[in-house]
C-alpha cells in the first residue's frame, strides 16, 4: 500500500488535523509523480541493514544521512522549529525524507497552486523536487522520527515564499513535462522516458522513479 494524499481545505484550524475536503478529494501517486514527487515503501524495522535502502542510496547518490526525532521532549526549540517547518518554502536541492517511526504530513503545491497533503507513516520514503513549494507538520500524534538523506554535503536552507525569482523555481515550474533521454540499446538513437528530473542532471526512472539497478549509469544522456 502506498501513501495517502488529498487536496486540503482552507480552514485555519490546527495544522495537525487532516484538513480533508468534504467529500475527500484523493490524489494518486501518479499525480504526485507528475509534480516530481517520488515515493518508495520500505521496511523501517531493518533500516540499519536494509538492502533496498542501500540500493536506493546508491542509485540516487544519497551519500549523506542523519536521523531527526521530532517530539516535544527531544527536539530543541520544538515549537519554534515546528512553526518554521510549516512556513511555505522551497529548497535549491531535493528534500528526501524516510519515516522510521511515527507519522507526519508533507504539504506540496500542485501546478495550480492548490495544497496537497501527503500523509507519511513508518516505512514511507519521499523525495520533493528542488523548487517545489512545500511545508511540513506533525499530525495529532505529535511524533515522528525521520531519516534525512542528501546528495553530498547537506544544505538545509529554506527560502520562504515568495521565492519565484530563484532560477530553481523557474526551472521547476517549466519542468512539468518531466521527460528525459536515454540511450537505446543499439547506441544509435534516443527514446524519451517520462520521469522525474532534478536540476543537476541526476535522473531516476521506473515505476517509482527508480532507475533499475541493472541499467548502467552512463546510459543516461542529456537531452540535445
Ligand atoms: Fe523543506
Amino acid at each position: 500500500m502506498g501513501i495517502e494524499a488529498w487536496y486540503m481545505d482552507s480552514s485555519d484550524e490546527d495544522q495537525r488535523k487532516p484538513h480533508r475536503l468534504q467529500p475527500n478529494q484523493a490524489v494518486s501517486l501518479e499525480e504526485l509523480k507528475q509534480l516530481g514527487v517520488c515515493y518508495w515503501k520500505l521496511n523501517a524495522d531493518i533500516y540499519e541493514n536494509d538492502p533496498a535502502l542501500k540500493q536506493i542510496r546508491e542509485d540516487q547518490g544519497y551519500s549523506y544521512m542523519d536521523i531527526i526525532t521530532i517530539k516535544k521532549d527531544t527536539l530543541p526549540n520544538y515549537e519554534e522549529k515546528l512553526k518554521m517547518f510549516f512556513e511555505e518554502h522551497l529548497h535549491l536541492d531535493d528534500e528526501i525524507r524516510y519515516i522510521l517511526d511515527g507519522q507526519a504530513y508533507f504539504d506540496v503545491r500542485d501546478k495550480k497552486d492548490q495544497w496537497i497533503r501527503i500523509a507519511m507513516s513508518k516505512g514511507d520514503l519521499i523525495t520533493l523536487p528542488a523548487g517545489i513549494y512545500h511545508r511540513f507538520t506533525l499530525d495529532e500524534t505529535n511524533y515522528t522520527k525521520a531519516m534525512r538523506l542528501f546528495v553530498g554535503e547537506p544544505v538545509w536552507k529554506a527560502y520562504n515564499r515568495p521565492a519565484d525569482e530563484y532560477e530553481i523555481r523557474q526551472k521547476y515550474v517549466a519542468s512539468s513535462a518531466c521527460f528525459f533521454w536515454v540511450l537505446r540499446d543499439d547506441s544509435s538513437s534516443y527514446m524519451v522516458v517520462r520521469l522525474k528530473r532534478t536540476l543537476s542532471w541526476r535522473y531516476s526512472v521506473g515505476s517509482c522513479c527508480t532507475r533499475p539497478s541493472s541499467w548502467p549509469r552512463d546510459s543516461f544522456r542529456r537531452p540535445r
